[in-house]
């Protein structure tokens, strides 16, 4: 199959271009900037002023949708909370009108999504896809994305991932979280209680595989491991794992508000996010079902 994906020079996005090649599909990207990757083609676009290089769409099966700034790379500014949904929702916008005027229709548009959706800060609610969006930042954000992924009509199915927090050693937060870690500085953050609904990387490419080859698949799918972790265990296990002690006392929230401001509630909040749909609607095997087991394949 010919698959585009954009923002692919990102976390998910080149783990996901590997993956994809190894079985033989043909992949290209769109990106703001050229890049030589091998075996992959980069066309260029500009999602704020709305250009695209049209050679992109050529013969494509499926578009996977990673695009988007960083939700906790800086302070949430009103600028910025507007640059983070415009930088997922308008390129959509982009890819679905071009393709219209070429006429070509799709057989899957796929899209990043997040467990955000259901809010920061969700405490010990249980939470599937039927819960209701949260109406904080987070889950305004996700709501408008995943319905202008719904509304994209050049495709003959639509798919969100809902994803929450992608574990990798490659970036993303675990190499955040084990950092402190080895210098001896770790420790749980704020009460420590609050869950952490993971996905191995490994398991989160291989959903979006699944979300390719399975054409019954359509609508939002909680992309998260079976066992949601409570921070303060995964700052434990990590510290295990590394082999180092953890003595500090947690970080205080205040701590973290000061710092971080309202996106402190993307560390001090969390959600606990049931897998309902992969587990009851999908045939589909996890590599890693336990936190443990995911921390001593990406820490060891
Ligand atoms: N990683 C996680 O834990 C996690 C959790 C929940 C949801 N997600 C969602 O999954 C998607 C992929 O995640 P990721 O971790 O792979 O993200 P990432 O590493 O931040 O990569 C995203 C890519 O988006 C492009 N991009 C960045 N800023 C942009 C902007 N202002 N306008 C247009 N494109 C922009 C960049 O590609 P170019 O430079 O090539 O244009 C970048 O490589 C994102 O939408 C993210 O919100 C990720």
């Amino acid at each position: 199959m010919n698959i585009l994906i954009t923002g692919g020079t990102g976390l998910i996005g080149k783990h996901l271009t590997r993956l994809l090649l190894s079985k033989g599909h043909k992949v290209s990207l769109l990106s703001r900037e050229k890049d030589n990757i091998p075996d992959v083609k980069v066309f260029l676009w500009d999602t704020e002023k709305g250009l695209m290089d049209d050679e992109a769409l050529k013969d494509i099966d499926y578009i996977i949708h990673l695009a988007g700034a960083g939700i906790a790379d800086k302070r949430w500014t009103d600028k910025r909370k507007q640059e983070i949904i415009d930088s997922r929702v308008k390129p959509i916008q982009l890819l679905d009108k071009h393709l219209k005027e070429q006429g070509h229709k799709l057989k899957a548009f796929i899209s990043a999504s997040g467990v955000g959706y259901y809010g920061g800060d969700t405490g010990e609610t249980r939470l599937d896809e039927n819960s209701p969006a949260g109406n904080d930042f987070l889950g305004t954000c996700v709501k408008i994305w995943e319905a202008e992924t719904e509304k994209f009509a050049q495709a003959e199915r639509t798919v969100s991932l809902r994803t929450g927090i992608v574990l990798s050693d490659k970036g993303g937060a675990l190499p955040k979280l084990a950092q402190p870690i080895k210098l001896g500085i770790g420790s749980p953050l704020g009460s420590g209680k609050q869950w952490m609904s993971w996905i191995h990387v490994d398991d989160m490419c291989q959903l979006y595989l699944q979300a390719i080859e399975d054409d019954k698949m359509h609508g939002a799918y909680n992309a998260v491991a079976p066992t949601p972790a409570r921070n303060e265990e995964i700052t434990r296990l990590a510290a295990d794992v590394l082999k180092r002690p953890l003595w500090a006392p947690n970080v205080p929230a205040f701590v973290m508000k000061l710092l971080f401001g309202e996106l402190a509630v993307a560390v001090l909040g969390g959600n606990y996010v049931k897998n309902k749909r992969v587990s009851e609607e999908l045939s589909f095997s996890y590599k890693f079902t336990t936190i443990k087991a995911a921390l001593e394949d990406l820490l060891k």
